[in-house]
């Protein structure tokens, strides 16, 4: 019987493929603060300006690539029953092969019904006005926004209370509820954090202050794979 390695992966673990986080780049876009960009508030007050920024981030998927960190987990199922827990809404985990992928905040290539959270449709062009869903109501990025319920975390918080380790990669612990995810771990299960920066730091975790890439040596050690 495989152990249970729940992995928790942020921005981060996509910087070495070319995605920029959120927080390095002081979080803007092109002048606009993310909240205007990726929050509930800031679509009903300017849903063009929002879908623009979506239909430049999904354009960007096919120009980047998984990188050895992607793959690193997808092998590590070899060894581990492996569920992935990302924040991020690129495709890059699934395109590494990994078998188990939770999106917290939505996904890229889907669109979904304004009105219907539950009419979703893989989608890979730019979302117009216009495009309409098949209830009739415009179509709009299958992102969770800040200020709207996140439906996988029920799902995440399951596969975290079953892990028989936590590693978390590339998320600077800051946005709710994904970030309280690793007090669902059942005491002594090992949780370890994989961020170049200080940004977040908690004396009950192993901290591996590497980015991505270049902690897999250290992981394949603590993990007690060869
Ligand atoms: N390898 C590992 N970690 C890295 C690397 C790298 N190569 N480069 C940067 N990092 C770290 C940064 O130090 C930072 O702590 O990745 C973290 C990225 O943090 P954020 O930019 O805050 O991204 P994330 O934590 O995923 O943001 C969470 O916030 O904006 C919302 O919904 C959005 O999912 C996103 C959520």
């Amino acid at each position: 019987m495989k152990k249970k390695l729940v992995v928790l992966t942020g921005a981060g673990i996509s910087a070495e493929s070319g995605i920029s986080t959120f927080r390095d780049a002081n979080g803007l876009w092109k002048n606009h603060d993310i909240m205007e960009v990726a929050s509930i508030d800031g679509y009903q007050r300017n849903p063009k300006l929002v879908q623009e920024f979506y239909n430049e981030r999904r354009k960007q998927l096919f120009e980047v690539e998984p990188n050895a960190a992607h793959f690193f987990l997808k092998d590590l199922e070899h060894n581990f029953e492996v569920a992935i827990i990302t924040q991020n809404v690129d495709d890059l985990h699934e395109r590494a092969g990994s078998s188990k992928v939770i999106h917290l905040h939505g996904e890229l290539r889907k669109a979904r019904s304004e009105k219907d959270e539950k009419l979703i449709i893989d989608w890979n062009k730019d979302i117009k006005l216009g495009d309409l869903a098949e209830d009739g109501n415009q179509l709009r990025p299958h992102i969770v926004w800040f200020g709207e319920m996140v439906p996988e975390i029920e799902n995440a918080i399951d596969e975290v209370l079953t892990a028989d380790v936590l590693v978390i990669i590339g998320t600077s612990m800051q946005v709710y509820p994904a970030a309280s995810l690793k007090d669902y771990a059942k005491p002594n299960v090992p949780i370890i954090y994989v961020d170049p920066s200080d940004t977040y730091t908690d004396s009950s975790i192993t901290h591996i202050k590497k980015r991505a890439t270049e902690s897999i040596e250290e992981l394949k050690t603590i993990l007690n794979i060869f």
